[in-house]
């Protein structure tokens, strides 16, 4: 399988900011994890990080027929995009949605995600191995 992890707003800060909830290491350092996990089990995967809703859309809009599969955190974008939302929506690969720390758990407008409709999916909660059970969730 060729499988593609998208990070969105802010993750690009993993390691140093709030380190409580979202851990010490760096999202190269998860990546590079995921890197040999999915070559171990025999799948190809590539990844894609943006702070901006736009780009972020273009990538999923690009993912048509190239993916098959995708695992997106959206960062806070996840609570209030309806652009990625419709970006989602508009292609045919199957998106599942990733956070590290379980929202559910945190402030009342992180229980809400504008996503989680148009995906196959959610993995919440299990820090940085909320990415790889995602990432075993399209092989399983
Ligand atoms: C997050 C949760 C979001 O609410 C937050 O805005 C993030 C990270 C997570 O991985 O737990 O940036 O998606």
């Amino acid at each position: 399988m060729k499988l593609l992890v998208i990070n969105g707003v802010n993750l690009a800060l993993t390691g140093r900011r709030e380190k409580t909830i979202y851990g010490a290491r760096t999202l190269g350092e998860i990546n590079a994890d995921l890197a040999v996990f999915c070559a171990e089990q025999g799948h190809e995967v590539e990844f894609f990080q943006s702070d901006l809703e736009g780009a972020l859309c273009e990538k999923l809009g690009e993912a048509e027929g190239k993916y098959d599969g995708i695992v997106l955190n959206a960062g806070a974008f996840t609570h209030y995009s309806y652009a990625l939302r419709d970006a989602i929506a508009a292609i045919s690969v199957p998106v599942v949605e990733v956070h590290m720390s379980n929202v559910q758990a945190r402030e009342e407008f992180r229980r809400r995600s504008v996503l989680t409709e148009v995906c196959r999916g959610e993995i919440l909660g299990f820090g940085e191995n909320s990415y790889r059970l995602a990432l075993e969730s399209f092989w399983l």
